[in-house]
């Protein structure tokens, strides 16, 4: 007897198969069922096919589609306040550098975070959960960077566990105002009180010339790595090719944004094999017109992930389908690729690839009843209203 059956799904789309990261025409490859079924039980799929069997329960997606969750590899969800003023001022001329300079950008958040107790963050992290949900998320990467200092990391960190979110510690996303022109005083504090203090899976480093500088960043990232923690690095957003060096060197999970990664930069991830996350909605929304590459990357044969990059600043949105659609018309990535890369190849860069991703059986059951009839919908009906029924295990 099975948990349940959903039935009538015009298109089931199960994204089954190899146990591996997908690249080049694999990413084309979306394992689709038509009016197929999918049987649950004890939360996993038990399976995905056209075979009706007694389920206690049974839900009809009248001819709707059936994804998978999309796995969001790459959010900032937990901070206070928001930056719809900045967002004004960067309209008005003002540029995300200059911002930043001038004390606002991701410090201005920091002091709102700092500010703000546990309780207020979670009941913020909540309505957004609701906004991820609606889009059809079932799985959120979430990183710190907003503290900045021990206790207030720590504070983000335990909203990040409440939530059930996969945690990356970014203490080293930007240098606060108590350490301005002490950088490498703030880095042994990211080393020495920090690090040993954390619970997180990752541990990432926002690496920029004007950030975490090549030096602060491998200092940063050979201390994590030698704690056991697997890394992720802010690689390439606005500098060619400089963040992408040091995630190869360490052989980072993963290297995120490369704006201004070139092919030699891809090449290097390839060789140490390193999964790039691009973020168009971040250069989407900072009105930026350089999109990453993603031709470039998926011909070097790498498995392209899509997130929404989802923070108060640079890409306000936790819409996976605004990401869709970015990634088709910025990026020219197929529908078929957007949909592997924000799905199963997402997975595999939060080291899941096994449980979430893809409806396969023994996978986790978490699920998104689309309303349309056809995958190529998902980024072709740009801001449709109509939110997705989304069911996690
Ligand atoms: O991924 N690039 C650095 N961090 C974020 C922006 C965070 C913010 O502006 O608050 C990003 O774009
Ligand atoms: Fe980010």
């Amino acid at each position: 007897m099975m948990d349940l059956a959903v039935i009538n799904c015009r298109q089931l789309v199960t994204l089954a198969g190899p146990a591996r990261p997908r690249t080049g025409l694999e990413m084309r490859d979306l394992g689709i069922i038509d009016n197929g079924i999918l049987l649950i039980k004890d939360g996993r799929v038990a399976e995905a096919g056209t075979r009706m069997a007694d389920a206690k329960e049974v839900i009809d997606a009248q001819g709707r589609i059936v994804l998978p969750g999309f796995v969001d590899a790459h959010t900032h969800p937990v901070f206070a306040g928001n930056r719809a003023a900045e967002f004004e001022k960067r309209i008005e001329g003002a540029t995300y550098a200059e911002i930043a300079a001038a004390g606002g950008g991701i410090r201005s958040t920091v002091r709102q975070t700092r500010a703000a107790t546990e309780e207020e963050l979670l009941t913020s992290t909540r309505k957004y959960q609701e906004w991820f949900l609606s889009g059809g998320t079932t799985t959120v990467e979430a990183k710190t960077g907003y503290g900045l200092s021990l206790e207030s990391e720590l504070k983000m960190l335990r909203v990040i566990r409440a939530m059930g979110y996969i945690p990356t510690f970014l203490g080293a996303h930007e240098i606060p105002d108590e350490y301005r022109g002490r950088i490498d005083h703030y880095v042994d504090l990211v080393i020495h009180e920090m690090l040993p203090n954390v619970d997180a899976e990752f541990c990432d480093v926002f690496c920029e010339p004007t950030v975490f500088p090549q030096e602060q960043s491998r200092r940063i990232l050979a201390a994590a790595k030698a704690r056991g923690m697997n890394l992720r690095v802010h690689a390439d957003q606005f500098t060619p090719d400089y963040g992408t060096a040091v995630a190869a060197e360490f052989q980072a999970t993963t290297a995120d944004h490369l704006e201004h990664t070139t092919r030699d930069g891809a090449q290097a991830l390839k060789s140490s094999g390193t999964i790039p996350v691009l973020l168009p909605a971040s250069v989407y929304s900072l009105g930026l017109k350089k999109y990453p590459n993603a031709r470039m990357l998926i011909e070097e044969g790498l498995p392209v992930v899509i997130a929404t990059d989802f923070n108060p600043g640079s890409s306000p949105t936790t819409s996976m389908l605004m990401v869709l659609s970015l990634a088709c018309t910025q990026m020219r990535m197929t529908p078929a690729e957007a949909i592997t890369a924000s799905t199963i190849n997402a997975a595999w860069s939060l080291n899941r690839g096994n449980q979430i991703g893809s409806l396969e059986p023994g996978k986790q059951a978490d699920f998104a009843i689309h309303n349309c009839s056809d995958y190529r919908e998902l980024p072709y009906f740009l801001s449709r209203p109509d939110p997705a029924k989304t069911h996690k295990a």
